[in-house]
């Protein structure tokens, strides 16, 4: 006799409307590939972004967006967003991570969005930078970002059960890493240096088979929030404390009543049962690949995820331009 299970209904996976979103980010700021201007790639993008997160069926407030309301007319902090129905969220935005590599045709451009629970995205704006590290599920519980290089080093290694000399760390190549280039060499593991976009170099670390084992080093706040979503989603860990520019960053922070000592851990930055994650490669990197027009569309790949089930999506997406301007201008 055939059993009756009470069926669970079919949860809505809002990941899955938002590659939308950065599919079309991709797409916009992809046309501007190697003008070298930087602003045109983001502000496509940023356009593309608000149109297309506008058709979510959500209640959504940007806390990682393009800046205050007075220097960002669209997609800035404290914006309303969505029409108004359930859920709840919190909505962070990197339209494009890496506007200097797409303006200048190099790979690893990406746009991204993430939403979480209301309330429960938190990072110190006040500060521009955070010293980060981040890892995949292997090494998640062994990573402190106030121990040294050395040690984490080590841990990471035994966790992942290597020899540090097989670990291969991303490092954004700037001159503020001069030390933490030395401290990774001398404790013998590999370094992989970008030019720019930690987010993807965050995710590379914590999905396994990617080339990247750990991402350190000091980039920025928002990027923060965005990889430590991508991490609730695929199960690693990211560990970041504040880094003031200078002194006059870290007393305005300090007066604002930043804590300069707080460890902010990946669940500290977006917390909350339900993360959403998506991803659409605008140049080619090493983690997705970039745009590419053929006459009447473009192709995209995404990595969509979200928290709740751990699934972990790779979407090569055909656009036809002709039927999806019928479409979206139907009215
Ligand atoms: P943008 O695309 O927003 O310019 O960010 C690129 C980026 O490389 C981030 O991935 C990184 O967190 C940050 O810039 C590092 O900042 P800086 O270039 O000032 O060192």
């Amino acid at each position: 006799m055939a059993t009756s299970r009470a069926r669970q209904p079919i949860e809505r996976n809002i990941a899955m409307e938002l590659v939308r979103v950065t599919e079309a980010a991709a797409m916009a700021s992809a046309r501007h590939m190697g003008k070298g201007d930087k602003e045109l790639v983001d502000q496509a993008a940023v356009d593309a972004m608000r149109y297309t997160l506008d058709g979510v069926s959500m209640s959504g407030v940007v806390v990682i967006g393009e800046g205050e309301k007075d220097e960002a007319p669209m997609l800035y902090i404290g914006e309303e967003i969505g029409d108004g129905s359930d859920p709840k969220v919190d909505i962070a935005v990197d339209p494009i991570d890496g506007t200097t590599l797409l303006s200048k045709g190099l790979p690893g451009a990406i746009a991204t969005v993430a939403l979480s629970a209301r309330g429960t995205m938190n990072c110190p704006r006040e500060l521009f930078y955070m010293n980060k590290i981040a890892v995949g599920p292997e090494a998640k519980d062994v990573i402190n970002v106030n121990a040294s290089v050395e040690e984490n080093l080590k841990n990471i290694a035994k966790a992942m059960k290597r020899d540090v000399g097989e670990l291969t760390v991303a490092v954004l190549d700037r001159s503020r890493h001069q030390n933490l280039l030395l401290e990774i060499r001398d404790a013998g593991a590999r370094v992989k240096l970008i030019s720019d976009g930690d987010i993807a170099a965050g995710i590379q670390a914590s999905l396994p088979g990617t080339g990247v084992d750990v991402l350190l080093g000091i980039g920025g706040t928002p990027e923060a929030v965005l990889t430590a979503a991508a991490i609730r989603c695929i199960g690693g860990a990211i560990q970041c404390i504040g880094w003031p520019r200078d002194d006059d960053e870290r007393k305005a922070a300090v007066a604002a009543g930043v804590d300069l000592t707080k460890v902010y851990n990946t669940m500290d930055l977006v917390g909350g049962e339900d993360v959403f994650f998506a991803a659409t490669g605008a140049s080619t990197g090493d983690l997705l690949k970039g745009v590419e027009f053929f006459g009447g569309g473009a192709t995209t790949q995404s990595l969509v995820m979200r928290s709740r089930s751990g699934t972990t999506r790779w979407i090569d997406a055909v656009h036809n331009f002709s039927r999806l301007a019928k479409v979206r201008f139907k009215d």
